[in-house]
Formats: C-alpha cells, structure tokens, sequence
C-alpha cells in the first residue's frame, strides 16, 4: 500500500509527477486551458482566498499569480478569521475557498458566510465533500487520496489549478501580461518533468537531515513567490520534525528575525534565478556575515553566482520563475521529511494533529 515506500508521505512525495500530470490532462485539451468546471472571470474585479494550513499557503502563492498574471486584487485570509470578522465583501468580489479535505470547519463556515453575498468557488481535492457540493462552482485538484497528515502532493495539485485559474482569468479579462495560451499550454506541460527532476535532491536533503535535525529553530526566506514557499517549508517541518521553524520574507530580515541568527542557525533561502535574486543573495550573505548556516535551494546559474560561503546548496532544475513555487515545493517536503525521519518521529501521523480539522 506504501508502494515500496517508508511511509505514505513519501509515496505521496514521489507520486507527484504523475498526479500533477493527470490534473493537468484534465484541465488541459488541445493547446487550451479548459477547467472540468467554468467560471467566467469577465465580471470580477476582486478575489478573495480562504483557507487553512497548506490550503492558505497556496492561496498565498495564487496571490502572486492573479494579481501578475491576470491583474486582479487578491486577498487571502485564513479562514477562522475570516469567519468571525465581519469582512466587507465589495460588490464584484468572488470568494475562493480551498481544500484538500473539503470537510475543514472553519473553510466551510467561511463558505458559507460568503453565500449570497458573492460569488463562490471551491478548489477541493475531495470531490464529494461538503465543500465541493456547497460552493457554487468546484474545481477538482485530482490528486488522489492524500494519506499522510502533512499535505504534500494536494499542495501541488492546488498550486496547479490555482495557475491554470490565474491564467484563464487573465484570458478572460484580457490582462496584457497573461501571454498566449498556448505559451502557458507549452510550460504546464514541461511542468511533471520537471518535477520528477527535482525529487533528485532527495539524496542530499537526507544526507544534511542529520544536521538539520540537532537545529532547535530553522528559518526560511524567500521573496516574491517563493516567500509563501518559505511558510510552507517552516510548516512542514515543524508538523512532523516538531522544530521550531519560521518564515520570513527575506525583505524582513532586518526588521528583527536577524537578531537570531548565529552560528547554530540553519537559514533555508529559497531563490531561483529570477528578478529579485541578487536581492536575497545579498540577504543571505547578511546572514552568512552573523555565522548563520545558509542552505541556499536554487538553480544552476544561483549556484554558479552565490554559492561562495553557503553551508550547503540543493540545486533545483531551472524553471520559469512564475512556475518556481510548484518545483520548489519539492526541497521543502523532502527536508522536513528526511530530517523527520532522522529523528524518529512518527511521520505519517505526527502528534497532536488529524488529517481534516472538521472542528473549529
Ligand atoms: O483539508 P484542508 O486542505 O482544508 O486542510 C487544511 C489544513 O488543515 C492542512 O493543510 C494542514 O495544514 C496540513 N496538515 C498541512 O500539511
């Protein structure tokens, strides 16, 4: 049932490839985007995304998406805030939900606070789930059943859907940077290839477990899209390693977490070559300047321009910067899983938590 694999976590981490291709195949047909389900974004002028753990983390990264891709105001929100707010939903406003589990109880009272009063939209991995059947249009994710409690293929799913929705609602509002469908066709596509080259730091991730797994407190960095990645990299860790992990958009950096670091702490930067990359490079070498322990995740060119005085480095195939976060959520489970299973903790049902939340 584990497939050869230690655990479901790390099937579910090597089936990646595959369940990223069979959303794609079914979001995708013939040189277009073309969702199981339809939503015409023409009408939106704002979006709004709710959800809870790895769900929000990946509403963070659509943020990026539709606000570059298709120029539409996003905002996030977790969802046991959002319930109890009182939010002001503007006239225009759609509201998006997700979740792997579609039964989370704070996602589904966000839902349904939000009914009647705009738009809704689930994307959910289990397709006869109470969110699935109460929002008014539901996206499947395809990922198959999800075992291990630390989210890890949905996550991925989401992040799929979630760009193939960027994408089709900038088509629609006809946003000049949404480039041609059939430029976005051709980069999914690539996109399990891809994925299947990066679970190839798999070997290096374990062999650095044991040193991340004697850290008390591991930060993480990024910037742009990868700065949600770095939440999901501390989440992950700190669910089944039980480190203290904590995320930090590299800008921030000196604005406080700085104050921690020496040479006990292990800085994860995660920084593919993309525009803001000589910004965190010259974060990470702040960092570096304070004994910090910097595993650099990056491309073959970061290598070549940052890697002088790093600790370690996984070296990432080099994607389009806006696909990075799908890749990059490899090194972050792969981490967190090695160096969980270098401790000895129970990966699959780490302690405390359940794999749907369906009280509040
Ligand atoms: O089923 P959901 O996607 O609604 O679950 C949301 C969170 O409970 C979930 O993502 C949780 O954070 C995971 N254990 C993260 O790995």
């Amino acid at each position: 049932e584990k497939a050869g694999h230690k655990h479901f976590m790390a099937k579910e981490i090597h089936e990646q490839p595959q369940t990223l291709k069979d959303v794609l195949d079914a979001y995708l047909d013939d040189g277009r985007i073309a969702p199981p389900a339809t939503f015409d974004w023409t009408g939106i002028d704002r979006l709004t995304i709710v959800a809870c753990g790895t769900a929000h983390i990946a509403a963070t990264v659509a943020k990026y998406w539709f606000e570059k891709i298709a120029r539409l105001p996003v905002e996030c929100d977790i969802a046991s805030e959002f319930r109890y707010r009182d939010p002001v939903i503007a006239p225009g406003t759609a509201v998006m939900v997700i979740s792997q589990s579609g039964e989370t109880a704070d996602t589904l009272a966000a839902l349904r606070h939000a009914q009647g009063q705009a738009r809704t939209l689930a994307v959910v991995n289990v397709a006869e789930s109470s969110i699935a059947r109460e929002a008014e249009v539901a996206f499947p994710i395809l990922a198959g059943v999800e075992i291990g409690v630390a989210s890890t293929k949905a996550f991925v799913n989401q992040l799929a859907v979630l760009l193939m929705l960027a994408v089709r609602a900038g088509l629609d509002r006809g946003a000049a940077t949404a480039g041609t469908e059939a430029e976005w066709v051709a980069k999914l596509t690539a996109l399990p290839g891809l994925v299947s080259q990066a679970l190839a730091v798999e070997d290096r991730c374990e062999a650095l477990a044991h040193r991340l797994a004697e850290a008390t407190d591991i930060l993480f960095l990024g910037r742009g899209p990868m700065y949600p990645l770095a939440h999901e990299g501390a989440l992950k860790l700190k669910e089944i390693s039980y480190i203290h992990a904590e995320a930090y958009a590299s800008g921030e950096l000196k604005h406080g977490p700085i104050a921690l670091v020496d040479r006990t702490l292990p800085v994860v930067v995660l920084a593919p070559t993309d525009a803001l990359f000589d910004k965190t490079v010259s974060n990470m070498q702040e960092v570096m300047a304070r004994e910090g322990q910097v595993l650099l995740v990056t491309d073959a060119e970061g290598a070549r321009r940052a890697s002088h005085g790093v600790w370690e480095m996984l070296v990432m195939p080099t994607v389009d910067p806006v696909l990075a976060p799908i890749l990059y959520a490899v090194p972050a489970q792969l981490l967190a899983y090695h160096t969980a299973v270098h401790k000895g903790t129970d990966v699959d049902q780490p302690r405390n938590l359940a794999k749907s939340v369906t009280v509040e």
